[in-house]
């Protein structure tokens, strides 16, 4: 019996701190305005930053997906084999890369899950940034690897604790997330490219939120500062700029061997749907011909993020498309994200535990999808809500 009593208290509680979620029901596919509880909104919630969620080429190449391979892989890959598209797209993804391999996941997530406890274990140790995202801490806990933390982007700091700790353990492994998904910022790969060479250690990036935003076309982190062949592992979502479902991890090919016999998303949950996969292929081509919408990406961020700096929101320290409005308290975030919705605005509070307590803000995801006008009403709407709520 479910201990109703303890679950009904927790739940009172989340509510009267401005911590419980509620999930909106979506009623039209992504794009800049989408349906939400039955209301035209301007969308700035979603991480479809290329459009490539419900884009005509990727949709077309869903169908044929399930035209040529059917609805589902209905099998594990190691169990009931490969359905060729999956083995096609690793391909296709380690070439965008400029990895030797790559190996396809469920989600981002998975891929976090499966990939570190396949490479450190008892007796390694993770030197990991304090602010990574919830599934590299999950990952790392599962793989009993000691877990040492380092503070936010502090390259210096970590060399001091590399000093100390690295000689205490047999594998070690630094890991960042390459642009930090609420605060968007980004990590200093190079310095942790050196360190990770001066202490031999493993250096491995998620770079959910680099893919399709940083680097030629969208290649992502490792190409945005020249470090192929210097960083073990990327691991990319196919659910963000790719607009689809999955993620993979790319590196050597022996990276990808080792994970094919360990990694146990892999080994014990069946793969990604040939619709998935067929589109994700698509999105791979369309940014293998042009560099189209990742420029107007960030055209658009850029002229988001100083229309909003002017109107005097704080936007904490982003570097890329993904734009924090500081406010600070969780229930003035509520509140605002709330009144927001009422000027058919859709901006998502976000608080504590997926950002510390008293550090709550709006995020804005910004797409190719905006238009300037789109981008204008954002900006008056926030600027209404903002003197009426006193953050500005
Ligand atoms: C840094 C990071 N890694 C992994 C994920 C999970 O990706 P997915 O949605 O594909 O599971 C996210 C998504 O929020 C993320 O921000």
């Amino acid at each position: 019996m479910m201990p109703v009593e303890d679950f009904e208290r927790e739940l009172k509680e989340r509510k009267e701190q401005g911590l419980y979620n509620t999930i909106r029901k979506i009623g039209s596919p992504q794009g800049a305005w989408i349906i939400v509880d039955g209301k035209k909104v301007l969308n700035l919630s979603s991480n479809n930053y290329l459009g490539f969620a419900n884009h005509p080429r990727l949709k077309e190449s869903a169908k044929k997906g399930i035209d040529d391979y059917g609805a589902g892989p209905a099998a594990v890959r190691t169990i009931a084999g490969d359905q060729l598209p999956q083995e096609q797209l690793e391909e296709m993804l380690a070439a965008f890369k400029g990895a030797e391999a790559a190996v396809l996941y469920q989600s981002g997530f998975c891929a976090n899950l499966g990939t570190i406890p396949a490479l450190v274990t008892e007796g390694d140790a993770i030197f990991s940034d304090e602010l990574n995202h919830a599934s590299i801490i999950d990952g790392s806990r599962l793989s009993r690897a000691k877990i040492i933390r380092y503070p936010h982007l502090d390259a210096e700091a970590l060399e001091d604790i590399l000093k100390q700790e690295r000689g205490n353990y047999a594998k070690a492994m630094i890991i960042t997330d390459g642009v930090f998904s609420m605060d968007g910022d980004i990590a200093p790969m190079e310095k942790l490219a050196d360190l990770a060479d001066k202490y031999n250690c493993m250096l491995y990036v998620d770079d959910a939120h680099g893919e399709g935003v940083l680097g030629k076309s969208g290649r992502g982190i490792v190409d945005y500062f020249g470090l192929q062949g210097r960083v073990d592992v990327e691991i990319g979502t196919l659910s963000k700029a790719f607009g689809v479902v999955g993620g993979f991890a790319a590196g050597s090919k022996l990276l990808a061997e080792v994970l094919k016999q360990k990694a146990r998303p892999l080994l014990f949950s069946s793969a990604p749907t040939p619709a998935d996969v067929y589109a994700c292929m698509e999105a791979v081509k369309i940014l293998q011909e042009s560099d189209e919408l990742v420029n107007k990406l960030w055209d658009n961020a850029k002229y988001f993020k100083e229309s909003m700096s002017k109107a005097g929101f704080d936007l904490g320290k982003s570097q890329t498309p993904i734009t924090p409005v500081m406010i600070g308290n969780e229930l003035t975030a509520q509140e605002f994200s709330k009144k927001l919705f009422e000027r058919n605005v859709f901006a998502q509070a976000i608080s504590y535990p997926t950002v510390p307590k008293g550090k709550a803000r709006m995020r804005v995801m910004i797409s190719a999808t905006h238009e300037k006008k789109d981008l204008d009403f954002a900006l008056e709407q926030f600027t209404a809500v903002g003197k009426e709520l006193g953050v500005i």
